[in-house]
């Protein structure tokens, strides 16, 4: 196994930012019709950064674990860089090769971020 791969399986298995946010600034939900997974984000943003940020899912262990790694990524960050995040950055993010079906578990948290960045 990779390190890469490695690093999936433990976000996967010890997601960070997992949860809800009392009284979020925003909530985003998407929803994968293909597989009927989804992911669900909360943020509290601040002068435009994001403060605050956790998100539920029911989905496989990908969209699980890059929710997990997108999240962890954003905190901190400014609303308007973080529109300019795409598939290309998400593929670097995570580290690894994906199939064309699993670079949309993969994308899922980012298309859920990028509504509730909107
Ligand atoms: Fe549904 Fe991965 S199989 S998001």
């Amino acid at each position: 196994m990779s390190i890469y791969q490695e690093i999936i399986l433990e976000h996967y298995k010890n997601p960070h930012n997992f949860g809800t946010i009392k009284n979020p600034s925003k909530r985003s939900s998407i929803f994968n019709p293909l597989c009927g997974d989804k992911i669900e984000l909360e943020a509290i943003f601040k002068k435009g950064k994001v403060e605050k940020i956790k998100f539920r899912a029911q989905g496989c262990a990908i969209s699980q674990a890059s929710a997990s790694i997108l999240t962890d990524h954003v905190l901190g960050r400014i609303k308007e860089d973080l529109k300019k995040l795409d598939k290309d950055f998400m593929i670097k993010l995570l580290g690894i090769e994906l199939g064309p079906n699993r670079i949309k578990c993969a994308l899922l948290p980012l298309e859920a971020l990028h509504k509730l960045i909107t």
